[in-house]
C-alpha cells in the first residue's frame, strides 16, 4: 500500500531545468534593461550635445552669391581627387536636373533647399538626404555601378512634389577626369 501524503521525490532533472529557466529569464531581462539604457542614454544625448558641424546658409539669397550660385552648381573635382557635388531643391525641381559622378571615386554632396523641406534619395543606393532650407546638408558616397538613377524627391513638399525628381548619371572614372578637363563644373543636364 502506498502512503498518499509523502511528498513526491525531488526530480533532478526537473530542478535543473527550473534552475536554466531562471537564468535564461535573468539574462532576457538584463538584455531589456541594457537596451532601454542605451536607448535613453543615446536620446538624451542626442538631445544635450549639438551637432558637431551644423553649416547654416540664407535660403532667400542662394542665386546672389557664395557656394550655391547656379555657376557654382554641380560636380567639381576636387585636389586630393575627391568630387564634390553641389545641387539645389526648390518648388519642384532640382538644379542641376542631373547629376554627374565618376565611378570608384568618393564623392561629397552639398546640398540645400531655396523653399521648404525636400527630400534627395538616389534610387538603388543609400544616398538618402533632407534639403531643409537654412541648412547645407553633406553626404560622402562612392558609387561602384555606372549607369543611370533616378532621385526622386522624398519628402512630401507641396503639390509638385510627384514631379520632382532628377538624375544622377555615374560615369567611368578616366572619362570623368577628361571632361573635368574642359569644365569647371559638370552636369549631365542636356
Ligand atoms: Cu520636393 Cu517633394
Amino acid at each position: 500500500m502506498t502512503d498518499l501524503a509523502a511528498p513526491p521525490a525531488p526530480d533532478p532533472a526537473a530542478e535543473h531545468a527550473e534552475r536554466v529557466e531562471h537564468r535564461w529569464a535573468g539574462v532576457m531581462v538584463a538584455t531589456v534593461i541594457l537596451m532601454v539604457a542605451i536607448a535613453t542614454f543615446s536620446g538624451l544625448h542626442d538631445a544635450a550635445v549639438p551637432q558637431a558641424q551644423v553649416e547654416t546658409i540664407d535660403p532667400r539669397t542662394l542665386h546672389l552669391g557664395g557656394e550655391f550660385i547656379e555657376s557654382n552648381l554641380g560636380s567639381a573635382l576636387e585636389p586630393d581627387g575627391s568630387v564634390t557635388v553641389r545641387a539645389v531643391g526648390q518648388e519642384y525641381s532640382f538644379t542641376p536636373s542631373c547629376l554627374l559622378v565618376p565611378a570608384d571615386t568618393q564623392v561629397t554632396f552639398r546640398m540645400t533647399s531655396a523653399d521648404v523641406v525636400h527630400g534627395f534619395l538616389v534610387m538603388d543606393t543609400n544616398v538618402n538626404l533632407m534639403l531643409v532650407p537654412g541648412y547645407i546638408s553633406t553626404l560622402r558616397a562612392r558609387f561602384d555601378a555606372l549607369g543611370e538613377r533616378l532621385m526622386p524627391c522624398h519628402e512630401f513638399c507641396g503639390v509638385g512634389h510627384e514631379g520632382m525628381w532628377a538624375r544622377v548619371k555615374i560615369v567611368d572614372k578616366a572619362a570623368f577626369a577628361k571632361l573635368t578637363a574642359q569644365h569647371r563644373r559638370l552636369s549631365c543636364v542636356e
